[in-house]
């Protein structure tokens, strides 16, 4: 607490500058000017007397830097729907109240979705450098032939809050959409799609396979050769989850034999050091982890991310709390 008894809060990066603005206002605010993503030492040094902490998914809070936090931190309220960075158990061993912010990305996550999608299937990439590089010789008949999206069917791990709304994008583009998820929906959420509770049965199905569960001890590498095989031939895979949820050297093997017909990509193990593989391949659509890069959903995650911070401060259950 400072002298004006505000709480202090560690931001530990840059956010917008409406949510910035209101930590100011109702917060002694520590604010990362500069964006630097800090180490767990730098991350620990910078806590020292702050009640509450706002991380990103950048930063990792294992057991071992949530054990050396300062005492004085009762809340982390993270800026993201992803929680993979933060370890709950070794908070709640330490009465630290963990936060998310799902529902307000879910829009933003499910468009890049469908870029990528659409991205990887119509081989925007290649087309996109001919130009940049000004090697378009001409028009051609046979050239960059993609493949169609429209009426094929999408197969989705994880029918949570992004892949609903992923089904429901990818409606519009006639798709049949099939399932896999821990439990199967109710029929009005379900909104026919088919549900397969085994994961094996889905993958045959999936002509475009489209991520969507959270990182976790069960999901990692849960997109191996094994399941990869049993993909149809010419698939094309898309992830805006989590890197982890795949087995790089599984996918880039079935990118590199022709088994797959590309990889759309927005998260990666590793990042921003991507394994430089993907880069080397013409089938991948790449872009930086940007799902929730949109102005209006930033803003709503910082707000989401505040709401529940007050909501702890005021002494209240906060919206999202997951520890
Ligand atoms: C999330 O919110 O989990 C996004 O991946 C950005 O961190």
């Amino acid at each position: 607490m400072t002298m004006n008894s505000k709480p202090t809060v560690l931001v530990t990066r840059r956010l917008p500058q409406a949510v910035e603005q209101r930590l100011q206002r109702d917060y002694d605010a520590r604010l990362n000017t500069h964006d630097e993503v800090y180490s767990s030492d730098q991350l620990l040094e910078l806590a020292s007397g702050a009640t509450a902490i706002i991380p990103c998914h950048t930063e990792r809070l294992n057991a071992d830097v949530i054990a050396r936090l300062p005492a004085s931190v009762r809340a982390i309220c993270s800026f993201s729907v992803g929680y993979d960075h933060i370890d709950l158990a070794a908070a709640k061993k330490r009465g630290i109240l963990v936060t998310n912010t799902p529902d307000v990305l879910s829009n933003a996550t499910a468009e890049i979705a469908i870029l990528l999608m659409l991205g990887a299937a119509r081989r925007a990439h290649e087309g996109a450098r001919t130009l940049r590089s000004n090697t378009w010789a001409d028009w051609s008949a046979i050239g960059q032939l993609g493949i169609e999206v429209t009426g094929k069917r999408l197969g989705i791990i994880g029918m949570g809050r992004v892949g609903l709304v992923m089904a429901q994008r990818a409606r519009g583009f006639d798709m049949e959409i099939h399932y896999y998820n821990r439990h199967r929906l109710s029929p009005d959420l379900e909104a026919g799609a088919v549900f397969h509770e085994d994961l094996r049965d889905l993958l045959p199905q999936s002509q475009f396979l489209s991520i969507h569960c959270p990182a976790t001890p069960q999901t990692h590498h849960l997109l191996n050769a094994e399941r990869i095989a049993l993909l149809p031939d010419d698939a094309v895979v898309v992830n805006t989850a989590r890197g982890a949820v795949v087995d790089d050297d599984a996918l880039i093997a079935a990118l590199t034999s022709g088994k797959l017909f590309a990889a759309g990509l927005d998260v990666f193990n590793g990042e921003p050091n991507i394994d430089p593989r993907y880069r080397e391949l013409d089938n991948t659509f790449l872009l930086p982890h940007i799902g929730s890069a949109t102005r209006e959903t930033r803003d709503a995650m910082g707000f989401r991310a505040l709401d529940n911070l007050d909501a702890i401060m005021a002494g209240h259950e906060p919206g999202d709390r997951l520890a």
